[in-house]
């Protein structure tokens, strides 16, 4: 059974003051309680496409569905169900943190004990419940984008809309802002689109993503679809002696291409979890002795370099990649 598909876009575009093309024709589908990434650049268009979704930008030409209801033509519905927390932070600094919520409570109509039931747990959730009558303007850069996170929950939206949750986050905040991601998509359902710049990011917790470059989609899919589209990973096994072995390790399915230097193999295929056992197995039987065995992944910064011909670490020198990188890794162990 084919999912629904909450978020459609078809031949969106947005051109600012008629000359800036921002968004150019594009389309998509988002499926019912996928968490869905929109990757690209500084100036990629991002945090345009998330406006006109949000019924905050108009469109230029296209159109898009939002649960259902076009954005054009239903804009007061589409509220209703979106929660939108934007780049830039919109909390009042001279309220404290559970002010906020209700403030936002109050504009969706969640009223009475009910708003404030739900602010409490919300609060409780972002780990602000000590810091709620605290005012604002004390919060650091984390907490303001966590208490964000919570105003964009008051109402039980359908689809949770962020646009670069962890800019500029500390690693610590980073990884709790996925959490509360993973956590609110797994155990309500919520579907999320979010827009992010560190690619890395998206691998680990997006189930499909999109790369735009230029206000185009130039790739879509699951990050390993993607990435296997890149040509996969490449294993590379060291044996302490023995005879050439390249042929047998070429008949392995799942092998794309063998390059033997003295006895070490460097074994290209999509996806080493499938073939290792089948390469193990074969090598021991031949009463081989495997002296060392790794192997790297293809990363979604390569699929990027692939489909647009340059590199997101030129636009964003210096980025944290490594400790990003050593999180994920850390993650999926
Ligand atoms: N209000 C605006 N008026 C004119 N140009 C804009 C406006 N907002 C964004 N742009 C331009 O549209 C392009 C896409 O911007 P944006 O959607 O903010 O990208 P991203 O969120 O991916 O960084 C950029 O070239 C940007 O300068
Ligand atoms: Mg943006």
């Amino acid at each position: 059974m084919s999912k629904t598909n909450i978020i459609e876009a078809e031949n969106l575009t947005k051109v600012y003051k008629g000359k800036v093309k921002a968004v150019d024709s594009i389309s998509f589908s988002v499926e019912e309680g996928e968490i869905f990434g929109f990757l690209g650049p500084n100036g990629a268009g991002k945090t345009t496409t998330i406006k006109m979704l949000n019924t905050i930008a108009s469109i230029t030409s296209g159109k898009a569905t939002v649960a259902g209801q076009d954005v054009t033509k239903h804009p007061a519905k589409v509220r209703d169900v979106i929660g939108v927390v934007p780049q830039e932070l919109t909390a009042d600094d001279e309220l404290n943190g559970m002010e906020n919520i209700l403030l936002s409570a109050r504009l969706h109509h969640v009223r009475g004990d009910d708003a404030r039931k739900r602010a409490s747990d919300l609060l409780k959730l972002v780990d602000l419940d000590g810091a709620a009558g605290r005012r604002v303007k004390t919060y650091s850069g984390g907490m303001r984008r966590r208490l964000q996170l919570a105003i964009g929950l008051i109402h039980t939206p359908k689809i949770l809309f962020l646009d670069e949750p962890t800019l500029g986050l500390d690693i610590q905040t980073r990884t709790k802002m996925w959490e509360y991601m993973s956590k609110l998509n797994k155990e309500q359902g919520l579907t999320i689109f979010m827009t992010t710049h560190y690619l890395e990011e998206a691998d680990g917790l997006c189930n499909r993503v999109a790369i735009i470059d230029h206000g185009v989609i130039k790739v879509s899919g699951s990050p390993s679809q993607l990435k296997e589209r890149v040509g996969g990973d490449v294993l590379t096994i060291e044996l302490t002696t023995g005879p050439d072995i390249t042929d047998f390790l070429r008949s392995i399915p799942d092998v794309h291409d063998v390059v033997r230097t003295d006895q070490s193999y460097r074994i290209k295929l999509p996806k080493t979890e499938k073939a290792l056992p089948a390469i193990v197995e074969g090598v021991t039987k031949k009463g081989l002795e495997i002296k060392e065995i790794a192997f790297t992944k293809p990363t979604l910064d390569e699929v990027f370099l692939e489909v647009t011909g340059k590199s997101m670490r030129d636009e964003d020198a210096g980025e944290s990649e490594s400790y990003i990188q050593n999180i994920i890794t850390e993650r999926m162990q």
